[in-house]
């Protein structure tokens, strides 16, 4: 959608956003909202433009990006999986079931598909502990997740 955007423009759309954030007390956190609101991702261009607004160095900002796990590095493809990793699901098997899902898909934490069907990303409670491991696809909860659920979900999406 808007990954074909130029250095420049997400520059200058970064430099708005950081601006109209710049009164807030911590505006780290709802630039670095708005910004992934505004392109669908935290594109790189933009780390530079939100470090020097806020006078912190890319480094800082790219830890805070990576601490939180709502923050996207690069576009998400067509389907967005989040599958629970908090301690429930934790302990109902959910390690083993994300291995399950990576390998069906081939991408790790964060990755797409090659062909830009599915992007797998972490998620810490989906409010389903009592019917874990739980996953979300596309806003969809999916409870008490087994092989059979897999592919029943996957399914769903031609995977
Ligand atoms: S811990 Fe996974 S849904 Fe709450």
């Amino acid at each position: 959608m808007t990954a074909h955007l130029s250095a420049a423009t997400i520059r200058s759309l970064t430099q708005e956003i950081v601006t109209a954030h710049s009164a807030l007390e911590g505006p780290l956190l709802p630039i670095l909202h708005a910004v992934q609101e505004a392109f669908g991702y935290v594109p790189q261009d933009a780390l530079p433009v939100i470090a020097d607004g806020l006078n912190l160095s890319r480094a800082e900002v790219h830890g805070v990006m990576s601490f939180y796990h709502d923050f996207r590095p690069e576009p998400a493809g067509r389907h967005v999986l989040k599958v629970c990793r908090a301690e429930a699901c934790q302990s109902m098997g959910t390690d083993a079931l994300a291995e399950k899902l990576k390998q069906r898909l081939g991408i790790d934490w964060h990755g797409t598909t090659k062909d830009g069907d599915v992007t797998l990303e972490p998620v810490y409670c989906l409010g389903l502990c009592a019917q874990s491991p739980a996953a979300m696809l596309d806003g969809e909860l999916f409870a008490r997740l087994d092989d059979e659920g897999i592919d029943e979900m996957l399914g769903g999406i031609g995977k």
